[in-house]
């Protein structure tokens, strides 16, 4: 009997922490699964991708599509091309899709019109903004895709309400937090606390780079000045995300940040040494998504700044607090926070570690060839 062949698509840097513990997973049924990693390089920086395969134990990537950074439509037709080229070389039997980056729906795009069964794992997610690129590719992505694992039952629901029958949909929880609890107990390694010279909750950890918050200078001075405000109070640790790098420059904004004490601001941080600046931190603020769900499990309050969020889970049961982004708003969400005692949160269902575990067994017993 041939071994069932099955390709993860990864491009950027959420992707490899949604990967690895499937990648895992499958090893432990190497006799009856090939499963193979394909890198898009849609991010491709060491510190945005390398660094992540190192953290992680992730092999070298099966295919290197070395597609870098361009357009949305240049960056997604490149993925698909190159994709492309992948399985009519190795003719998988399933291909996996993680999460909502541009490279998630030009592989399954790819996949889909190939008649591959197509797997997307965090499906059903929803903001409801259809001006973030992101939520595009998750409506792209889950209306083709043939099995769709979703996080939280806000997932479910909105498939449903799509139109997806009950079959398609499957609750196993979140294969990040799979990540996040294999990687606690090596956080002791990271000397992160002592090279920043920091002490255990007297900072914050801000991270920084959706195009609604950077790309729009007015936004970015918005922000800027909040940062000079978290300062007044406590040190603020900013790993500079290569976009928000860039337009800091642009913007003429690079003097004004050098300007601020107790700001630090690092270089892209691997996976470790975030897990453990996001774990000893007084709070984190951020625009990211999947750090609102790292936060939540970890305990640690959580100022989002955004408009909206495709994780309500993390507001509803957990740490997350959804704050416009303007000064005023923000300084308030800060001075709450830093006052807060004890917060009463609960981890979402199913956040226990073993989401790949789940989603490995329900897609063995669909596909295998019996
Ligand atoms: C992408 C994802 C976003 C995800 C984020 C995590 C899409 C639409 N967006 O946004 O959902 O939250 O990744 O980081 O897919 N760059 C480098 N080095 C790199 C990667 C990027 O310098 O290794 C620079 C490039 O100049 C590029 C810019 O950063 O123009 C943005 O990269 P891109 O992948 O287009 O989007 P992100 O903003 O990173």
């Amino acid at each position: 009997m041939s071994k069932l062949r099955i390709i993860s698509v990864v491009g950027a840097r959420p992707n490899f922490m949604k990967v690895a513990p499937l990648h895992r997973e499958f090893l432990n049924y190497c006799n009856s699964v090939e499963h193979l990693i394909c890198h898009t390089g849609q991010h491709y920086d060491y510190e945005m991708s390398k660094v992540f395969f190192d953290d992680l134990g992730l092999p070298e990537p099966d295919f290197y599509l070395g597609v870098g950074s361009d357009s949305h439509g240049a960056q997604t037709g490149k993925v698909m091309i190159e994709f492309e080229k992948v399985c009519f070389e190795s003719q998988p039997d399933v291909v996996i899709v993680v999460g909502d980056v541009n490279s998630t729906i030009a592989a399954s795009l790819v996949a889909c019109k190939l008649g591959i069964k197509t797997a997307h794992i965090e499906a059903g997610l929803r903001s409801f903004d259809r001006t973030m690129p992101e939520e595009i590719n998750r409506i792209a992505t889950d209306s083709i895709c043939d099995f769709l694992f979703v996080t939280e039952e806000s997932g479910r629901k909105n498939l449903l309400k799509e139109g997806h029958p009950e079959e398609q949909i499957f609750f196993v929880g979140n294969t990040m937090i799979d990540s996040l609890v294999s990687i606690l107990p090596k956080i002791n390694e990271s000397r992160i606390i002592s090279i920043l010279d920091l002490s255990e909750k007297d900072f914050a950890l801000m991270t920084l780079h959706r195009p609604s918050n950077v790309d729009n200078k007015e936004q970015l001075l918005k922000i800027l000045e909040v940062i000079e405000f978290i300062c007044d109070n406590l040190t603020l640790i900013l790993p500079l995300h290569p976009r928000t790098r860039k337009n800091i420059e642009t913007f003429g904004f690079k003097s004004r940040l050098e300007r601020i004490q107790s700001l630090v601001i690092t270089e892209p941080l691997g996976y470790i040494d975030f897990v453990k600046l996001m774990k000893h931190s007084k709070f984190v603020i951020t625009d990211s998504g999947g750090i609102q769900e790292e936060t939540t499990f970890l305990g640690i309050p959580c100022i989002t700044m955004r408009t909206t969020t495709e994780r309500p889970i993390t507001c509803e049961i957990g740490t997350n607090l959804l704050v416009h982004p303007e000064k005023r708003n923000l300084v308030k969400a800060v001075e709450h926070v830093l006052l807060e005692k004890d917060k009463k949160y609960q981890i979402p269902p199913f956040w226990d570690g073993k989401a790949a575990s789940r989603i490995v067994s329900i897609l063995l017993n669909k596909c295998l060839k019996k």
